[in-house]
């Protein structure tokens, strides 16, 4: 689904060089959740941007579903971006002036709204348990309830991934708990690749993949081993 290959990133910012990433292999399977974690800076932001094409790699490639994304123009890219990729970000990003379903609806505006459309909105609304909140706006629905809407919103599309950066940074631990249950169903029932970055351990659980990140590169490829009574 999503390979990259040899992928470094070079920030440069006035006469100062920031290697962000270093040399990252790794290949993502269709439907998979993968976790990423790591301290602050050591890349994995940058990882997300370079998957979603928001940010091209200086060295290596990206190839998604075989297409290399070196390959496609900006504009090809855009469109790339919003037919095949969800972002769910940490500050959730949703417009301030639009009630919920209106915000779910952002990423098919360009293409035009007909009441298919409209039904899809609600209908993942309901599926992220916001079925009573569709009307309304964020600064109405709490911080878990917005991140929700975020959810609903990156789902819009039924895109192939969604790229999600820390969903649960300013979120409590009950709530951000409950919006990575949102995901992890949302992953489950619609099939759709997650790749999710987290500083929160906690939102760990037996069996997930996790990748372990340390100045720009992948330092670590686990599965987070079930519970046994030595390690409870
Ligand atoms: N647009 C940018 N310009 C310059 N440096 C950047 C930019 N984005 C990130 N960096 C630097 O790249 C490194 C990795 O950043 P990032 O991928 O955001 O790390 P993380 O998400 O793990 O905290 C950091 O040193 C950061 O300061
Ligand atoms: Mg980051």
């Amino acid at each position: 689904m999503i390979r990259g290959e040899g992928l470094e990133k070079t920030y440069r910012r006035g006469g100062q060089e920031v290697r962000a990433l270093r040399g990252v292999d790794v290949e993502i399977g269709t439907g998979e959740f993968v976790f990423v974690i790591g301290p602050s800076g050591s890349g994995k932001s940058t990882l997300l941007h370079v998957f979603g094409a928001l940010d091209r790699p200086t060295a290596g490639r990206v190839l998604f579903d075989g297409q290399d994304l070196a390959a496609l123009a900006d504009r090809d890219l855009s469109l790339f971006r919003r037919r095949r990729i969800g972002f769910v970000f940490q500050a959730f990003n949703l417009v301030g002036t639009l009630n919920a379903v209106e915000n779910v609806l952002m990423p098919v505006l360009p293409e035009g709204l007909g009441p298919d459309r409209v039904a899809r909105a609600k209908e993942l609304l309901s599926r992220v348990g916001l079925s009573e909140r569709t009307a309304h706006r964020p600064g109405e629905l709490s911080g878990g309830e917005q991140q929700r809407v975020a959810v609903a919103r990156a789902f819009m599309n039924s895109p192939a991934v969604i790229l999600a950066d820390e969903p649960t940074g300013e979120l409590d631990s009950k709530t951000g708990l409950e919006v990575l249950a949102t995901i992890r169903r949302m992953n489950a029932e619609q099939g759709t690749t997650v790749v999710l970055v987290t500083h929160n351990q906690e939102l760990l659980a037996p069996g997930d993949r996790v990748l372990s990140m340390r100045d720009g590169k992948i330092v670590e490829d686990r599965r987070v081993p079930a519970k046994s009574p030595d390690n409870l």
